[in-house]
């Protein structure tokens, strides 16, 4: 019989999707051991928007929440996610403070770190893969799937094949817009396996609709594990559920080791908060319907509505069309990167300004100056000469890695967080976000004297 594994999500991506990650520990703290009994192959439960939410808005350690988690779930996997040289922030960190923070998740109980670079460039992995394997990790590698001229199979075949010769120990294809189709999901999950022995996890979002056919050709196709999420915090945005697709698969004769009436008391517990945050109003209708325009313009729906935003806040919402037509232009100037974070930011807010201010590349934002300069890797495919000389003029990009530019950072990152960071864990919080991780710092200490409940004070 086939094997398939399910990777739940509710804790880390249904969350981060659907209701902007704002789940605080105590929330799911009584459900883990029942998480822990329902055999998964892992729970995805950390990194991602987790890091920054829990010390921004939950009031919460997000190293103290990682042990408590680990404490009572003692037999799954659990698993992060991390952007590789960028952790979990949004620039290239120095790679001892990589080194670091990838050692003290798996110290502190991660078994499996999903790690993805935006465009692909290995080069923004290798460190932390190379970590991850030397401190006993599961290194699973995710490439960022998107279509274009030069994302072709057998461009994801070769990249594969780097990805295996770094030592990875699994992999992952990471479709975080929900646009892949069943019968490219097939087509890439076929020639991966033809290619590769590892293990081959499919990761995708319900927002196109597409989800469960994808997952159903990825597994007819060779995949080991998909990502799915509890059905009360499934659909839409977030991931297909739970509940369904092991339905569905066992039907089709595959063993998924998943225990049927665990995943109801599951839901059981998950129903009633989804419902509460949708009362508040924090969980929108919006992220729970199917969006289909991701399909006709090739644009991920919630870049969609960033542009509708960006239009509406310059009140020029009237050139949105030309806004969609501009927006693939753009992203062939700039070398077809997959239109992720942060790279649908720039994309997004540079065909804006073409549009609007009546000259492409007048005005260049300093990411995606910094994106031209080679900062953030090497582009997936050519960048337009003539674009590349108006913003850059006569500076030549880099063409190595930038993070070998930029030396240690551990120990000045120590110096900058003061008394207040009690730990080297406080210190990776404060490099990676600074301003918020002292809020957190200087509200934790207030805590001590003033004994006030966890959650009550809003920063
Ligand atoms: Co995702």
């Amino acid at each position: 019989m086939k094997k398939i594994a399910f990777t739940e999500t509710v804790l880390r991506d249904a969350g981060q999707s659907l209701i902007a990650t704002r789940l605080p520990y105590e929330k799911f703290e009584p459900i883990l051991e029942t998480l822990d009994r329902a055999g998964y192959y892992s729970l995805e439960c950390w990194g991602g928007a987790t890091f920054d939410t829990c010390l921004r808005y939950l009031h919460e350690d997000p190293w103290e929440r990682l042990r408590n988690i680990r404490k009572r779930v003692k037999n799954t996997k659990l698993q992060m996610l991390l952007r590789g040289q960028n952790l979990l922030g949004y620039k290239h960190y120095p790679d001892d403070v990589v080194r670091t923070f990838v050692a003290k998740s798996i110290e502190n109980g991660i078994d499996v770190i999903r790690i993805f670079d935006a465009l692909n460039d290995l080069r923004n992995l290798e460190v932390s893969v190379k970590e991850t394997i030397k401190r006993k990790g599961i290194a699973q590698v995710a490439i960022s799937y998107t279509t274009s001229p030069v994302h072709t199979l057998e461009n994801y075949v070769a990249l594969i094949k780097q990805i295996e010769s770094m030592g990875a120990s699994t992999l992952c294809i990471k479709d975080m817009a929900g646009v892949m189709s069943p019968k490219e999901c097939y087509d890439l999950v076929k020639a991966i396996k033809a290619n590769s022995k590892l293990p081959l996890h499919v990761h995708t979002h319900s927002t196109t609709g597409l989800a469960f056919m994808t997952y159903l050709k990825a597994v007819e196709a060779g995949a080991d594990v998909i990502d799915t999420a509890i059905s009360s915090f499934s659909g839409g945005t977030s991931q297909p559920a739970t509940e369904t697709l092991a339905y569905a698969l066992t039907q089709l004769g595959c063993e998924t080791g998943l225990k049927t009436d665990v995943l109801k008391e599951i839901n059981d517990h998950f129903r009633p908060i989804r419902d509460e945050y949708i009362q508040s109003g924090l969980m929108d209708a919006l992220v729970m319907g199917t969006e289909t325009d991701a399909l006709n313009y090739q644009i991920p729906g919630g870049m969609l509505s960033n542009l509708v935003s960006q239009l509406k806040a310059q009140n020029a919402l009237d050139r949105f069309q030309a806004v969609l037509e501009e927006t693939p232009k753009v992203r062939e100037d700039l070398g077809y990167p997959p239109l992720v974070t942060p790279m649908s930011q720039m994309v997004g807010v540079q065909a804006v300004a073409n549009v609007l201010s009546g000259e492409r590349y007048r005005n260049v934002s300093k990411e995606v100056r910094a994106y031209l300069r080679g900062e953030y890797g090497a582009a997936p495919g050519p960048v337009n000469p003539e674009v590349l000389k108006k913003v850059l003029g006569d500076e030549t990009p880099i063409t190595k890695r930038f993070a070998g530019t930029l030396g240690d950072g551990l120990e000045a990152g120590r110096k900058d967080a003061g008394a207040l960071a009690h730990s080297t864990e406080d210190v990776l919080s404060y490099i990676v976000f600074p301003q918020v991780a002292e809020r957190f710092f200087a509200w934790r200490e207030d805590q001590k004297t003033r004994r006030l409940p966890y959650t009550i004070v809003k920063i």
